[in-house]
């Protein structure tokens, strides 16, 4: 098999000269597939669709009927054909043929495909794995096929070639902040859709915050109806006093019926959605709904301004645990995912160091410090979904005051926190800020909007190794994989989250995918210029300007 970095190389010099037309011209061959494949050989002629190609499955299920059917909604919407899919074991020509096929050496998400010209056979041992070559056929067919509309004529090649491809982490991740600002319904099922063209499986959904409860949950309604709404906005950049407000009200949440709407269109696109309520910090939007469950009684705000504030659930009071207790109820309804994420992170212990209930609770256990009540309040709600059959993911400083049993960690101080973990024995997701808050300017910070501030073009973003150095093979086991994460405070509308998710989320799921020895800044660049037709088509925003790391960042 020859390696995938000399096969782009081909390509990629014809690239540029036709990159944007709707149609791939005839006769170019163009395998400009992110994430890069593990292997990847090119072979002579094309494999076209027309109106008598059939889709078949050797084993039709409601899983494997998601991968198929995706392959003929897809080509069908830009070519008005009327595909349909089929149980079926055949291999002769006229045919795209799926298999299920246990022995077939791809992993719980791999995938090997044969592109010749009267057919193409995919093996792969899950779903999943066939849903992951679909996408790769997505990407292999004209960019006309992101038309929400037909195309008139449109001529739909795959262009020959053998792959063989799986991932390098079972965790390739994003995760969304909904709360500081958030997005309509079809931005996210775009954003999910982004994740699944580019074989990510995780999508992290940050619901709960200081400035709005963004979840709707029956039995606290005020939650909504109270910490879903502020007063007002900060204008510009949040620093320091003096602040100053636009005087605006902002507000809004997710209804049960549209989170369940989100979360099977995930799932249909083999995407686990995670979603995260925060505890026991950045939680005064539900105080506001419920001062009783602070340790002052209140009365609280919806913040308006963005930062850390000292204001958290008391961990002193009986009533706070059946409260969240009630709320995971509801969030393990509504999400079937395996991990629910806790937070964590940035809960000072201002007020709990003065509470009677917390210094009464912090006795009566007999903890030594604030920070070990902290971890008391984080290994209480992991029994409590443990119960439940589901694991909690936080924030690295989870880690302080004694980690919870089976934590898994995100790591975004840096790494050192995904390194302790990991050394622990405990799983590891790696969202580090210095290379994956893609919230930080992608180039020259005054010809772009406002940001919280950094700078990670994509070069940057793209260059970063979720192994430490620091971790013996053994350890290293426990990293699962990466995320990037997109904090909302600066994202008035849709078309700057968008902005500044992508392509640099792109850049994430090359690296969560493809072997490190086969990544390579240029080739990756050239696929996704080449791919920029195909992303006008699909209507995001995306980031177009420099993409290299011209201002020299190291470190
Ligand atoms: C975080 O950025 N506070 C996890
Ligand atoms: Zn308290």
């Amino acid at each position: 098999m020859r390696k995938l970095i000399h096969i782009l190389a081909l390509p990629v010099l014809a690239l540029f000269t036709h990159c944007t037309g709707i149609d791939t011209p005839a006769g170019e061959k163009h395998y400009a597939i992110i994430p890069a494949p593990v292997s990847l050989t090119p072979a002579t002629g094309e494999f076209i669709f027309t109106p008598m190609t059939k889709i078949t499955v050797n084993e039709l299920t409601d899983e494997t009927r998601l991968a198929a059917d995706f392959l003929a909604g897809m080509v069908n919407r830009v070519s008005e054909f009327t595909l349909k899919v089929s149980e079926g074991s055949s291999t002769a020509g006229g045919r795209v043929a799926m298999f299920i096929d246990d022995s077939a050496g791809t992993g719980a998400e791999g995938y090997q495909m044969s592109v010749k010209r009267n057919k193409i056979i995919i093996k792969a041992e899950t779903a999943a794995g066939l849903f992951h070559a679909v996408q790769t056929i997505r990407q292999l067919l004209p960019h006309g096929i992101e038309s929400p509309a037909p195309v008139e004529n449109i001529r739909l090649a795959v262009p020959a070639c053998e792959i063989t491809d799986n991932p390098r982490f079972v965790y390739r991740g994003m995760h969304l902040d909904v709360a500081r600002h958030m997005f309509p319904v079809e931005y996210i099922k775009r954003y999910i859709d982004m994740l699944a063209l580019h074989k990510m499986n995780y999508f992290h959904w940050h619901l709960t915050e200081d400035q709005g409860w963004r979840i709707e949950i029956i039995k606290y309604p005020l939650l909504t109806e109270v910490g879903a709404f502020r007063k007002e906005t900060l204008i510009g950049h949040g620093g320091r006093p003096p602040f100053e407000f636009d005087g605006k009200p902002y507000g809004g949440y997710y209804t049960q019926d549209e989170v369940r709407d989100i979360v099977e269109y995930a799932r249909q696109r083999f995407i686990t959605v995670i979603p995260e309520i925060e505890m026991p910090g950045h939680s005064v939007a539900a105080l506001a709904a419920y001062p009783d469950l602070s340790c002052t009684g209140g009365p609280f705000e919806v913040v308006t301004r963005w930062g850390v504030f000292d204001d958290v659930f008391c961990a002193g009071k009986e009533e706070t645990f059946r409260f969240l207790q009630d709320v995971l109820d509801e969030v393990t309804e509504l999400f079937p995912s395996q991990y629910i994420h806790i937070g964590g992170d940035e809960c000072p212990k201002t007020r709990w160091k003065v509470c009677p209930d917390c210094q009464q609770r912090i006795k009566d256990e007999g903890l030594a410090d604030e920070h070990e009540l902290q971890s008391y309040f984080i290994k209480r709600m992991e029994n409590y979904l443990l119960t439940k059959n589901r694991r909690i993911i936080g924030w690295d400083e989870i880690l302080e005051g004694g980690l919870a049993p089976q934590a898994t960690v995100m790591s975004w101080r840096g790494i050192s926190g995904g390194i302790a973990a990991a050394k622990m024995g405990h799983d590891v997701i790696m969202t580090p800020g210095s290379h994956l808050y893609l919230d930080h300017y992608q180039t020259e910070p005054d010809g772009e909007p406002l940001a919280i501030g950094g700078y990670s073009p994509l070069e940057w973003v793209y260059s970063y190794e979720p192994i430490p150095q620091e971790l013996t093979s053994d350890e290293q086991k426990y990293i699962l994989g990466l995320q990037g994460n997109l904090w909302a405070e600066y994202l008035k509308t849709p078309d700057h989250m968008e902005y500044m998710a992508y392509p640099r989320m792109f850049a994430i799921a090359e690296t969560g995918w493809t072997p490190s020895a086969s990544k390579d800044f240029e080739g990756f660049l050239a696929r996704f210029l080449y791919q920029q037709p195909r992303y006008d088509l699909s209507g995001i925003n995306y980031f177009k300007g420099d993409y290299r790391n011209t201002r020299g960042r190291t470190r």
